[in-house]
């Protein structure tokens, strides 16, 4: 290593680099990426039903969970010192507008009562706000047809907008700790912001999917929240993997101006170029990063098959989000993680 460089760094035999490794008190003593699951989220799956722990066969350990079963769970993932979860739920009747999602009496509105019920006030609960899980077709909001074709349907953006306003107040209603918008809509942190300034709910923070790619890195969420779209895919609201990464930027930038007060990206392992740019553009607003399902469960088949070394593969991907930028992690390792590190 030229000491052009590093004008600092010295150079051999003055200067040993591996005199850091030798003892592994230095080691532990310059150690800097340090993952923490009070910075983690686990996203969760409800669906209707008692004592269903539903296999979800493209994420092997991660389950579908009924309320009773969930409110179990929960107890654990606190008592773990993992930072809160976030839910998605999985209603038993779909229909064009995502009506479950809407409701008092919905999957995801009873969810976070029931949860809300037994943790205690430093447990984050948090809500994915979208539609694809709810709507027949499986699209993240209502549809408006713009075309004389079969297939020429897309997602309304406003008309959306009033649904989404809908949604997040059945969910502050519910007592929900924090809420996080992953339709990409344009202007729904804005709409949904005002909406809970307008109820009262001024406090309530919003985690914006601010920079959420379509990404072929979903597919086996889909499975999980039985959300696949019916025809078509989402191009025309997340962003193309191949856009100039300043497209991101001007998603988060039009977030913050919004009312966001965390940004996301997502996914996290492809994109930590990107997540390094909002670092680096936005060092005031708390970065998370998703840490999507299939980055989950290509690890995971990797693994099974006996081919890796999960734990150290698991530890050294999530502090290569961590080392990027994002300080608040949302992966389904949370659990594992936090044994590991006990
Ligand atoms: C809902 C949503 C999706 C994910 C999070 N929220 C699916 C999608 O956009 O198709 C993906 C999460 C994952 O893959 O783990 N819109």
């Amino acid at each position: 290593m030229s000491s052009l460089n590093f004008p600092n760094a010295g150079v051999f035999p003055v200067t040993r680099l591996r005199r850091l490794r030798y003892h592994p008190g230095v080691r532990r003593l310059t150690r800097e990426t340090i993952l923490s699951p009070d910075r983690f989220i686990l996203p969760l799956f409800v669906c209707e039903g008692e004592g269903i722990r539903k296999p979800i066969s493209a994420m092997p350990g991660q389950n579908q969970l009924s309320i009773d079963e969930l409110v179990k769970d929960v107890k654990e993932i606190e008592a773990l010192g993992i930072g809160g979860i976030m839910l998605f739920g999985v209603p038993e009747k779909k229909d064009a507008v995502g009506s479950d999602s809407m409701s008092d009496d919905g999957i995801v509105a009873r969810a976070i009562r029931a949860v809300k019920d037994v943790v205690g006030s430093e447990f984050l609960v948090v809500a994915d706000v979208c539609f694809c899980e709810y709507t027949d077709h499986g699209h993240c909001g209502v549809l408006k047809k713009h075309g004389p074709g079969e297939e020429d349907w897309d997602v309304d953006n406003d008309a959306t907008l009033a649904n989404l306003v809908k949604q997040t107040l059945v969910m502050a209603r519910a007592g929900v700790d924090m809420v996080a918008p992953s339709g990409m809509m344009d202007g729904e942190i804005g709409a949904i912001r005002k909406g809970f300034d307008d109820n009262g709910f001024e406090r309530l923070p919003i985690m914006g999917y601010s920079a959420k790619y379509a990404s072929a890195f979903y597919g086996p969420f889909r499975e999980a929240a039985e959300s696949a779209p019916r025809f078509g895919d989402r191009r025309s609201y997340q962003m193309a993997p191949d856009a100039a990464p300043g497209q991101a930027m001007r998603e988060i930038a039009q977030d913050i101006a919004e009312g966001a007060d965390i940004i996301m990206v997502k996914p996290a392992l492809a994109y930590l170029d990107i997540i390094r740019m909002a670092k680096d553009q936005f060092p005031g607003v708390p970065l998370a990063a998703y840490n999507v399902s299939g980055e989950y469960s290509m690890t995971k088949a990797a693994a099974l098959n006996g081919w890796i070394d999960e734990k150290r593969i698991v530890l050294e991907s999530l502090g290569s989000i961590q080392r990027a930028g994002a300080t608040i992690i949302i992966t389904y390792w949370a659990k594992d993680v936090a044994n590991w590190l006990r």
